[in-house]
């Protein structure tokens, strides 16, 4: 029989380092990465897989860390808003955009909007950056003023 409730030691790479965790195999990542690695930039919103504030990126794609578990992260590329570093186009795009209000969603936008850079280096259509946004909930700021910096974003590349 599986037993939910013991531990191991597992090894995940998260934002270029390798970092030892003690996970249960129904430990979520986003909670392992939150209160073992005390990288606290991905947000539990609904924990439902609705909001996307959890969302970080896995080998390049935007993951909801409420939906995986850590032990199936282990032997994949975790990157975290931390991971972003602070200057990056994606980040200044927000900025310049006034891409948020609370903030709450925003780690989360910025990570899918990273995700879309790196798997569509250059600007793709219109309704593929709209089935991209829909994958995350905000409640504050307009969506025109995330769209407009995922434009910034992709202007900054040329
Ligand atoms: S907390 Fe993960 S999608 Fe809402
Ligand atoms: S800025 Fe507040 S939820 Fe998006």
């Amino acid at each position: 029989m599986v037993r939910y409730d013991k531990k191991s030691v597992i090894t995940l790479s998260v934002n270029g380092a390798l970092q030892d965790v003690v996970v249960r195999p129904s430990d979520l990542l986003l909670d392992v990465l939150r209160e073992q690695l005390a990288l606290t930039g991905a947000k539990p919103g609904c924990k439902n897989g609705d909001c996307g504030a959890c969302t970080v990126m896995v080998d390049g794609w935007p993951i909801k860390a409420c939906l995986m578990l850590a032990v199936e992260a282990e032997g994949h590329e975790i990157l975290t808003v931390e991971g972003l570093g602070g200057a990056t186009a994606v980040q200044t795009a927000f900025v310049v955009a006034n891409a948020f209000q609370c903030g709450y969603c925003t780690s989360g936008f910025l990570m899918v909007c990273q995700a879309l850079l790196t798997q569509h280096p250059q600007m793709p259509e219109e309704h593929v950056v709209e089935e991209w946004l829909q994958a995350n909930l905000c409640r504050c700021t307009s969506y025109q003023e995330i769209r407009n910096a995922v434009m910034l974003m992709y202007e900054a590349q040329s």
